[in-house]
């Protein structure tokens, strides 16, 4: 089965041609990046207006890409929640027009949803129940992966997620939108002992994660440096922040691996691309004796790819939509 997906959540364009959720016959994705990058972050409207100018193209390279025409593809998949209610809807009208001007089913995916059906590409013999730690700009999830198409929410930011905390904390420290890759590259070269920050727990709740007061901690450091007039070592506080964030994530992950007896432990979302959390996490699966299976970084990120992996298994439970489907900003994993 061949699947046409689309996602527009954020500031990627992306389409791609997917066969039976694994195999990935063509994957373009136009970042918008560059763009956002001037004002420090995603402009919501600004990401509406390119999604809507780049779609058609992007569509029609990976059609031809993979060497299909609309008519050779058998379903159209669409990231219709959650993301950026403006940019959601320009992917979810696209797909809806496909829909209905070829007569082909329509298939609503959840964005957590595909992050985490990115792994099923990557790996061939994956298949749940396992425990997944979601990481992206948006959410910072432990998950209970029951099935393809159910899932257990254990744990979950009380306010920043990850991605966020990296993006600010980076942009405290100086360096440019998205962040989280610049404080990955300088915390190579920085020493993670010269500066301490807290590892924030939430009373009553250990799966549960909050990084807003990590984040300030990074600012007050910042500040109170140059209140005295000296400059922090950036690469020292990028170093100190990578390990405090690693380790929040990893402790937590693997005592819920623990409880629930999990086997398998899968990484998904933007931020399973941060090298310390993969050295982490690699480590603590191994002492641990849990499976670990992370993406291959370029399935990191937000593409179409893993929408048309996902839209495969919706598919076949039964999840398709009418053309009265819309775009929601804000939904749980688990419905
Ligand atoms: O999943 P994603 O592409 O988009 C959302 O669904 O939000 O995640 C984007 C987030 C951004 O916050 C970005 O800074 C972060 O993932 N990110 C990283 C790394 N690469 C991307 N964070 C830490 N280390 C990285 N190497
Ligand atoms: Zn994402």
């Amino acid at each position: 089965m061949k699947i046409f997906a689309i996602e527009s959540s954020c500031d990627e364009t992306a389409c791609a041609v997917v066969e039976d959720g694994r195999r990935v016959l063509s994957s373009v994705i136009a970042s918008q990046v560059e763009e956002h990058r001037l004002y420090g972050g995603v402009v919501p409207e600004i990401a509406s207006r390119r999604h809507a100018e780049a779609i058609t193209g992007v569509a029609d390279k990976a059609l031809s890409d993979a060497g299909v025409s609309l008519d050779g593809i058998d379903a159209v998949a669409v990231t219709y929640a959650p993301g950026l209610i403006g940019a959601l809807l320009i992917g979810v009208n696209f797909a809806k027009g496909i829909a209905l001007a070829k007569n082909k089913p329509l298939i609503p995916v959840h964005h957590l949803r595909s992050h985490i059906a990115a792994n099923y590409i990557a790996h061939p013999s994956l298949e749940p129940p396992f425990l997944c730690l979601v990481v992206s700009g948006g959410h910072s999830h432990i998950i209970e992966v029951q099935s393809y198409t159910e899932f257990r929410v254990l744990g979950r930011t009380r306010d920043d997620a990850a991605g966020e905390a990296y993006d600010k904390a980076a942009r405290a420290l100086g360096y440019p939108y998205p962040g989280g890759v610049e404080i990955d590259r300088a915390a190579k070269r920085g020493d993670k002992t010269h500066y301490k920050l807290p590892r924030p727990k939430v009373v009553g709740s250990p799966y549960d994660f909050s990084f807003s007061g990590l984040k300030t901690a990074v600012v007050n450091l910042i500040h109170n440096a140059g209140q005295k007039g000296e400059a922090v070592v950036k690469e020292d506080v990028a170093a100190a922040f990578q390990d405090a964030v690693s380790e929040i994530l990893v402790s937590r992950t693997m005592a819920a691996a623990a409880e629930t007896r999990a086997k398998t432990l899968v990484l998904a979302g933007g931020v399973s691309a941060n090298s310390g959390l993969r050295a982490r996490m690699q480590a603590a699966c191994e002492t641990q004796e849990v499976a670990l299976y992370m993406p291959p970084l370029s399935l990191c990120g937000d593409n179409a790819a893993m929408v048309g992996a996902q839209g495969y298994y919706e598919f076949r439970a039964g999840n398709t939509a009418s053309m009265d489907l819309n775009a929601v900003a804000s939904l749980s994993i688990e419905r």
